[in-house]
């Protein structure tokens, strides 16, 4: 009966002798043996019966007669060791059976021969299962890095809305203030060059009064000689100058300021024309290389002509206002380096500078208007800010990677044409 019972379990088990010979198969081997070997399997080796995975089986039976310990080999590392067909097929999909196998030494003690037992299961279903786990892991794995992207892509997206719909709400206020300041400055400049012209008659008629003084005698020439001291007119005559050729400075740079909103909020369109980098960006070198002279500068071109079509003003402010970042970024010896790349269908302007470089936590706030790190007079933090309208008017794109004390690069990607030109100020 106990023979009966191990011939129907439903796992494989064959016993080997030490020259690998068949003594024993049980129901689930004989089921699946091939025709050929029904009859004759006995004192067969089974290397020989199985010829297929013959080196591996003989390996492992050796090992196990050898050292007289447990061999196990796992479905994944070799799912096929007797080419059984799958007797459960779950998904239809898996045709061959995959199997975990156990060699086990056993001892006959009347004998005293040492013999192998194989243990042979069918984990198709598991095996099968575990595949389409894995499957739908990896899956689930792509989809999540997928939407990672997405939600960083959306990130990025919205940011540059946000920060495009507050240029554009500064950009207006910024019309509006230059509108309403304009007037002002006008009179106020012209006031102050009648005032020049009226302060230096009042001089010369006061001083023409001192010189005649010497010619005067008595109570008079001490009482004007009292009222111009009481009222230090030494003094005055020395100021009144100063503060009049001060207040004209001043006057200068809120006319500049205000020139720079009125770029702001791109008033000045000229319409869109085709625009030949590689020359406007040589004008703008010796422009700036006039001011500011410590730097290098270097001018590389992919092609001797790259252009884009786009407003001639703005895109000339924009490529103006970043290289002269970088020509101020420079404060002892240093080069700035401009290279024109061509793409496709656009054309990169790589703005290099060997400069003191932007600290990290203030990456996000250079395009801010107004924001400044210069000193006052010499930074109205409007660059930036009128950059990137302009660019973004051309569905371009500025992007900065800056390291401090190593340096800045800005990237501005321009489309070489404008399908739909721009008109939505
Ligand atoms: N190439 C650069 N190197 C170092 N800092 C820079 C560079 N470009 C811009 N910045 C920083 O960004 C700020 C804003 O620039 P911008 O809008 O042009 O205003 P401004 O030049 O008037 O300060 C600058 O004050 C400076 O701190
Ligand atoms: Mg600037």
């Amino acid at each position: 009966m106990f023979e009966q019972l191990v011939g129907k379990l439903p796992v494989g088990i064959a016993v080997v002798d030490a020259q690998f010979q068949v003594i024993y198969l049980n129901d689930f081997f004989l089921d699946r043996l091939p025709h050929e070997w029904r009859n004759t399997y006995k004192k067969t080796p089974v290397t020989d019966i199985f010829t297929e995975q013959g080196k591996f089986l003989k390996r492992r039976l050796k090992s196990v007669f050898v050292l007289r310990h447990p061999s196990f080999s796992y479905w994944e590392q070799r799912p096929h060791i007797f080419p059984f067909k799958s007797s459960r097929p779950i998904t239809g999909e898996e045709t061959q059976m995959y199997q975990n196998m156990e060699i086990l030494p056993i001892k006959d003690k009347e004998s005293g021969h040492t013999y192998a037992c194989i243990f042979l299961q069918d984990v198709t279903a598991q095996a099968s299962y575990f595949r389409a786990q894995q499957k739908l892991s990896h899956a689930l794995k792509q989809e999540h890095e997928a939407q990672r992207k997405l939600i960083k892509k959306l990130d990025s997206a919205q940011s540059h809305l946000i920060q495009a719909e507050k240029m554009a709400s500064t950009g207006q206020l910024a019309a509006g203030i230059a509108h309403e300041i304009n007037n002002p400055i006008g009179f106020v400049n012209a006031n102050l060059d009648t005032l020049s012209q009226y302060a230096s008659h009042l001089v010369a008629i006061c001083d023409g009064v001192e010189t005649h003084l010497f010619e005067m005698e008595g109570e008079l020439k001490e009482q004007i000689k009292a009222l111009y001291n009481s009222n230090r007119y030494a003094l005055l005559k020395d100021d009144i100058h100063e503060l009049l050729v001060e207040s004209q400075d001043g006057l200068t740079r809120v006319r500049d300021i205000v020139e720079n909103l009125k770029q702001f909020s791109l008033d000045n369109k000229e319409g869109m024309q085709v625009i030949e980098l590689k020359g406007l960006l040589e004008q703008l070198i010796k422009l700036i290389s006039t001011q500011y002279g410590k730097p290098q500068y270097k001018l590389q071109c992919d092609a001797e002509r790259l252009q884009v079509t786009g407003d001639p003003s703005m895109i000339k402010q924009a490529l103006m206002n970043i290289v002269l970042n970088a020509a101020q970024a420079i404060e002892e010896k240093g080069f700035v380096k401009i290279s024109l790349l061509e793409q496709e269908d656009t054309v990169t302007v790589k703005v290099l500078d060997s400069g003191k470089g932007i600290p990290p936590q203030l990456h996000k706030r250079i395009f801010e208007p107004f924001f400044t790190t210069k000193p006052e007079g010499q930074g109205q933090g409007l660059g930036l800010s009128v950059a990137y309208t302009a660019i973004e008017k051309h569905k371009g794109k500025i992007t900065v990677s800056s390291k401090q004390d190593k340096g800045t690069v800005i990237d501005i990607c321009l489309p070489k044409s404008q399908p739909d030109l721009i008109d939505e100020t």
